[in-house]
């Protein structure tokens, strides 16, 4: 998958909105992620149309359950040609195998990516979950030696991560990281964030960008910017 381009996190739910969204930034192929809210609302065909159209599709379903069901519905999915899916690390390490498994039995092989810790899960959110003093950072440290071991390609975490997953699963290992921000509002929901350059000094593979372009008031100058940075 293109690492030369942040993945744009298509995050509308109808397909009016949704093809606004693409004619404004896609005289080019995006690099572009299809979340709950666009695939639970224009379902399997909107992936289809992108892959048509040209554009690279990271499938962001985050699959959680039991083994048996996240491996037939990553087959499923992985029949749509997309280019990566994930799965949540919390779903266990029989989960995200059984899941490893069925990518590698299917014709169409799209990268494996476990989510660690959702980037807009705090330090003190994440306490009181567990109900312990554990470190967050140490947790998705384990998390991605687990999704390592059990032949994940790599794992979502935050950019501020980065540099210890990497000292600890080896530089292939591929980092995808949301919680892009320039500016934080105080109304966001992310919290472990870093700009585009920090990112990408910290040494991520990949940036997922959201609202910072969707909900811009010209989305395509958003996207030039982002990229430039990105590439710079
Ligand atoms: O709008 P924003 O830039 O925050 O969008 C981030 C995107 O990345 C959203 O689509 C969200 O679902 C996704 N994501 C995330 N944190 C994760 C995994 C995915 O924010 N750990």
């Amino acid at each position: 998958m293109d690492k030369t381009k942040p993945i744009i996190a298509l995050d509308v739910a109808s397909s009016q909105e949704f093809n606004a969204l693409l004619q404004d930034l896609a005289p080019e192929s995006l690099t572009c992620k299809v979340g709950m809210e666009c695939y639970y609302s224009q379902g399997p065909a909107v992936v289809k149309s992108l892959l048509e159209a040209g554009h690279q599709v990271f499938l962001d379903l985050k699959l959680h359950d039991i083994p048996n069901t996240v491996a037939k519905s990553v087959a499923v999915l992985s029949q749509l040609g997309c280019h990566m899916l994930n799965v949540h690390a919390q779903g266990g390490i029989k989960m995200m195998r059984a899941a490893v498994e069925a990518r590698n039995a299917s014709s169409h092989q799209p990268l494996l990516i476990a989510v660690t810790q959702l980037t807009s899960t705090s330090l003190e959110e994440f306490q009181s979950l567990q109900d312990s003093k554990q470190n967050l950072v140490q947790n998705v440290l384990h998390l991605a030696k687990l999704a390592k071991e059990v032949g994940m390609d790599g794992v979502v975490c935050s950019p501020q991560e980065v540099p210890l997953i990497k000292e600890d699963c080896g530089a292939e290992f591929l980092t995808i990281t949301p919680g892009i921000r320039q500016h934080l509002a105080p109304e966001d929901d992310q919290v472990r964030v870093a700009t585009v350059q920090e990112a990408k000094s910290l040494g991520t593979d990949y940036i997922v960008v959201g609202r910072p372009v969707t909900a811009a008031s010209n989305p395509s100058q958003s996207y030039q910017t982002i990229l430039n940075e990105w590439r710079s």
